[in-house]
């Protein structure tokens, strides 16, 4: 009986290996897709969306022969719902990848139950230094920059450009301090000093106590991060407080990219950083931006670049593993050697799997985030804590 059994199950295993097979590599592609669809950075959710779905749509709406199917979850860009949010995707909604997130603190929790489960994470935006530094994995990859990298490459810009002392505003999480951890680096390192930090959590918007502090401080210029609906807020108040006539404001480039509809003439001829421009002389910028014109209405932003490029990245794995997902070491072999043709330019990914991009000055002319030259060539993030 007990023989009779054993048999019976192991041909009933059997008959299901090849199944699994199939159903890894010729079934729906689940791409669960966890975003901020409200709140101060929904704009940014969904410019992700769109980029990452305009390029499925451009490869017939599949990735490696898979026919691609979403489960989104609006993470309302809350780290204290990051986790359940995350566990349904994968446990309950078993999806083959995550696309996520916007905030770094949500970014950290898709980080943990990513390595932890090793589904494939690919994160579209959120520049959390540990996602490619203490927590990176070789089924983790950033479509994006870290924290560090924008405020670095602001850092040296204002250190080359004379400035002196500096007062430092931004929203007090992860995002926020590591940005401002990075232009402090740079800009030390060329002979600045940082006279003032000031911050408020997120996603506050009340800049006006701060604002009344800095104009007191009178340092010679302002560096902040902010991004989204909190960047429309500070610009406006920033100007209707009159110090963008008296303390130049600069940034990391999301004070403006998406924005400047909103910030209207507040906004002009401030300078920020970014990996991407509004002017960039890239063949691929240019067919970009006209079929994402043609297909949304809209004009593109660095979200929709950086969706753009997460689906690009996971084109790239899969199509080198025939569409399996549980090839860990393929895919990521694949990445790792791609150099990725983005509208931003031509980006590889570091061994912790964070973009080595050029960073661009840029200003503010009219509506656009108007390139001014390369504020950082080839910047490498130093990804602290990386080992793998
Ligand atoms: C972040 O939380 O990492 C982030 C959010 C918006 C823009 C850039 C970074």
């Amino acid at each position: 009986m007990k023989i009779k059994t054993t048999f019976v199950t192991l041909l009933a295993t059997a008959a299901l290996v090849p199944t699994f097979a199939i159903a890894q590599t010729n079934g729906k592609l689940k791409v669960g897709l966890m975003l901020p669809y409200t709140g101060t950075f929904a704009s940014l959710g969904n410019a992700i969306e769109n980029g990452f779905k305009l390029y499925v749509a451009e490869q017939g709406g599949k990735i490696a022969g898979r026919e691609v199917e979403f489960v989104k979850v609006d993470d309302e860009s809350d780290p204290s719902k990051a986790t359940d949010n995350v566990n349904k995707l994968v446990k309950r909604d078993n999806v083959d990848v995550l696309i996520g997130s916007v905030h770094s603190g949500v970014a950290m929790a898709m980080a943990k139950v990513a390595k932890d489960s090793g589904t494939l994470l690919i994160v579209p935006n959120a520049g959390a230094d540990a996602v490619t530094g203490p927590m990176c994995a070789t089924n983790i990859y950033r479509s994006s920059f870290s924290n560090w990298q924008p405020g670095y490459a602001m850092g040296e810009v204002m250190a080359k450009k004379g400035i002196k002392k500096v007062a430092t505003i931004t929203w007090k999480y992860a995002a926020g301090d590591e940005s401002v951890k990075g232009f402090k680096e740079a800009f030390e390192k060329g002979g600045g000093t940082v006279v003032k930090e000031l911050s408020l959590p997120f996603p506050n918007v009340e800049f006006q106590a701060l604002l009344t502090d800095i104009a007191a401080s009178k340092p010679d210029a302002v560096f902040t991060f902010f991004a989204g609906g909190g960047a429309v807020k500070f610009v406006k108040d920033y100007a209707a407080a009159g110090l963008n006539k008296t303390i130049p404001l600069y940034g990391s480039g999301f004070l403006t990219d998406g924005n400047l509809e909103a910030q209207g003439a507040d906004a002009e001829g401030i300078f920020t950083a970014l990996h991407y421009a509004d002017s960039l002389n890239v063949a691929k910028d240019k067919s970009f931006r006209l079929a994402y014109a043609k297909t949304y209405k809209l004009q593109p932003d660095v979200y929709a670049v950086q969706g753009y490029d997460a689906a690009q990245i996971l084109g790239i794995g899969l199509n080198a593993v025939k569409g399996d997902v549980s090839k860990k070491a393929e895919f990521a072999k694949a990445v790792e050697a791609a150099k990725i043709d983005s509208p931003r330019g031509v980006f590889t990914l570091s061994k912790a799997h964070n973009p080595v991009q050029d960073f661009y000055l840029r200003k503010v002319v009219g509506k656009e985030n108007k390139y001014e030259g390369i504020a950082s060539k080839g910047l490498t993030d130093p990804a602290r804590g990386c080992k793998m």
